[in-house]
């Protein structure tokens, strides 16, 4: 679990708005929901076998009930879209959310035990239409916020008797092969055998060997849905592979199943930067009406490793610095009118000598100071534009007008002629000029 510092929030910040952005583009609504759920919902929905529910949760009881602080963000979206009855009021929803999650997995670059997810959610539209558009909706952000080379990996899972079938080959494969599978494969062999193929272990990943593949058992219609969706993706241009061995740690997946992975950060099997597909049937069994859905979510810190680091923390726009005696006064009312206005002002109270307090504030990133000294008793201060190295007198009755105006066209701020005597040839960068 990591502390996120002010610095570092910048990037976050300016990943959560082009998140925000894109997922509204395509009609999407942010929905907030309790970050601790009932522990059967995520028992009932992600998979009693799922490495997630057996190993990982944060689960506890109190008060008489059996709590789950959330690992994944879809099972408790769907709660609360089955208990608010969203189906009666709206034939298709589209939902968005961001924040925390908690899996207790083992911490590596890119793998953490709070980790954070943006995430979409559609429900009410059966069609690969919209699994094509969802997919490149992640695509689309991605592209505008840096992301270096990806690729989409697609599968189907199927439906219904598709599922049965593909169950029973993957039985016939593995079941010969049952002595050379890792204990959580032996176990999960009868309940579960799909969880084979989404092992890491090497037992299990030779085992699995020619193991038949899903795309061969898809009926008619779970055939026209996967070939339907790979068509939408070649027309929106999406990168995508069809990836037959990706089954995905959860188990409500139906049909289509993708995770977007970078090849160009350094996140070795941290690279899913994304994964999502179709759950048809969670709704209906969450006591909902047969409502189809489908979603992704986004590892918020895996992405922010894979984005160039151009977002820097902006320094204040005005810092205010009291010389003179009378200075602390008007510079705390000048401080409050500057921020009326918009301005991020700070007043700088530590004293000390003129040249070490331009220093600190150049050193704080600020874009101008405003210097309540002797001129105070002229109704004036002095304000030196921190990037330009350029100082004038203005009157203090309307300094903060002025000194907004100037922040809000930097450039276009006419300079008084320069005066003999005052520092306003640039110096070298990083050394603070005293005006005096
Ligand atoms: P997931 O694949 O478990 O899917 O997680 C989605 C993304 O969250 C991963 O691709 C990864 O980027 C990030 N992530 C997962 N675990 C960690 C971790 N321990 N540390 C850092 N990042 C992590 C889901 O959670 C599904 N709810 C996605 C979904 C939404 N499917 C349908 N709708």
């Amino acid at each position: 679990m990591n502390d996120i510092l002010p610095d570092e929030v910048v990037r976050w910040q300016r990943l959560e708005a082009a998140f925000r952005r894109h997922a509204e583009l395509q009609g999407y609504a942010e929905v907030r929901t309790p970050i601790i759920e009932q522990t059967a919902l995520f028992r009932r929905q992600v998979g009693e076998t799922t490495d997630i529910v057996e190993k990982e949760m944060y689960s506890f009881e109190r008060h008489g009930d059996d709590l789950t602080v959330r690992p994944e963000g879809t099972a408790g979206a769907a709660r609360a879209y089955v208990e608010h009855q969203l189906a009666a009021k709206e034939p298709v929803s589209r939902w968005y959310y961001l924040g925390p999650m908690f899996r207790g997995e083992r911490p590596a670059k890119g793998r953490y035990r709070q980790f954070y997810q943006a995430g979409c959610e559609l429900y009410g539209d059966a069609g690969p239409l919209s699994d094509a558009e969802i997919i490149d909706l992640v695509c689309g952000l991605f592209r505008d916020i840096g992301v270096g080379e990806f690729v989409v990996h697609v599968n189907s899972l199927g439906s219904g008797g598709t599922r049965d079938r593909y169950r029973d080959a993957l039985l016939a494969h593995f079941e010969p092969r049952k002595d050379k599978l890792s204990d959580d494969s032996q176990r999960r062999l009868f309940k579960n055998p799909l969880r084979i193929l989404d092992s890491k272990d090497p037992r299990d990943r030779e085992a699995a060997a020619g193991a038949p593949s899903i795309l061969d058992v898809l009926d008619d219609a779970d055939r026209a849905h996967w070939q339907g969706l790979l068509g939408y993706l070649d027309a929106l241009g999406v990168p995508y592979v069809a990836d037959p061995s990706l089954v995905r740690g959860l188990d409500y997946y139906t049909r289509t199943l993708f995770e977007v992975k970078t090849k160009a950060a350094d996140l070795g099997s941290q690279n899913t930067l994304c994964g999502g597909g179709r759950y048809d049937n969670m709704i209906k069994s969450l006591g909902g009406p047969d409502v189809p859905a489908i979603g992704f979510a986004l590892g918020l810190e895996r992405l922010l490793l894979s984005m160039p680091d151009t977002a820097r923390k902006a320094g204040p726009g005005a810092v205010i610095l009291p010389l003179a005696p009378e200075g602390a006064k008007k510079g705390l009312v000048l401080a409050r009118d500057l921020r009326a206005l918009g301005v991020v002002a700070e007043l700088d109270g530590r004293g000390g000598k003129l040249k070490t307090m331009l220093a600190r504030a150049e050193k704080r990133g600020a874009a101008m100071c405003v210097i309540l000294g002797e001129e105070v008793q002229r109704g004036t201060v002095a304000v030196k534009d921190l990037a330009a190295r350029v100082q004038d007198e203005i009157p203090l009755e309307s300094a903060a007008r002025i000194i907004a105006d100037r922040l809000g066209q930097p450039r276009a701020v006419p300079r008084p002629p320069a005066q003999p005597g005052d520092p306003q040839t640039p110096g070298p960068a990083g050394e603070a000029r005293g005006p005096r």
